[in-house]
């Protein structure tokens, strides 16, 4: 793909910070990434104003829109205008991306296949908030990051590729988040590449994947 217009449509939804958003743009910057990555940021849409990782979005020059979810009656509603809103921009895969609300089925089922979701743990195991927390009061020796596809239940999708770090015996809940988050910013754009390529899918509720693209779904930092 040389031109800009032949890279595919993606939104991507956030509720703060955007990191993993800046990962993604980053990515998605002509010639950042071989083989070229393939996809284009059309909007990020924000249910909080105030999120900082709309600045983020200007920075790349990508339009904004802000969605709050204090405006509607309730989570259908809300929903059902934010379907709406990502439907104008024709994307091919939206991206939550600290996107911190839980989705209705009616949401999940109008972009089944479409929708990935970055979540701060090796799933099944530490699903919602403050994983970091959770993990070291397990005591687990392995922490990381999951991509998935979003099902109607809350951080349990089919699982698209998964990092891992260790855990370390000094670590607390923000050295353990910063390795996380390094992880997922690796993690992420490469899904969307391999998702958007269509090197990766999703055929009813299995994952399927290339075999040659297998060994990029795992990643394992130290
Ligand atoms: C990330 O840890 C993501 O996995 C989780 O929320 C956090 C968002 O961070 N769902 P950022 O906004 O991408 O910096």
């Amino acid at each position: 793909m040389s031109t800009a217009d032949a890279r595919l449509p993606i939104v991507v939804l956030i509720s703060g910070r955007g990191s993993n958003l800046r990962a993604l743009l980053a990515a998605a910057q002509a010639g950042a990434w071989e083989p070229t990555f393939g996809v284009r940021v059309v909007a990020v849409i924000s249910n909080r104003a105030d999120a900082p990782g709309l600045q983020i979005a200007r920075e790349f020059g990508v339009p904004t829109q802000v969605l709050s979810h204090f405006e509607f009656a309730g989570r259908e509603a809300f929903d059902a205008a934010l379907a709406s809103m990502i439907d104008t921009h024709s994307p091919h895969l939206v991206v939550l991306a600290g996107f911190m609300r839980v989705l209705t089925r009616a949401f999940v089922e109008h972009f089944a296949g479409r929708l990935l979701n970055v979540h701060p743990s090796l799933l099944p195991a530490f699903p919602g908030l403050a994983t970091h927390r959770q993990a070291l009061a397990a005591g687990v020796r392995v922490h990381g990051a999951t991509v998935h596809f979003v099902s109607s239940d809350v951080d349990a999708g089919p699982i698209i590729a998964q990092g891992a770090v260790a855990v370390r015996p000094d670590d607390d809940e923000e050295s353990l988040a910063q390795r996380v988050l390094a992880v997922e910013h690796q993690l992420l754009p490469r899904c969307v590449a391999l998702v958007a390529r269509g090197d990766v899918w999703l055929d009813r509720d299995q994952v399927c994947a290339r075999p040659e693209v297998a060994p990029q779904l795992v990643l394992l930092a130290s």
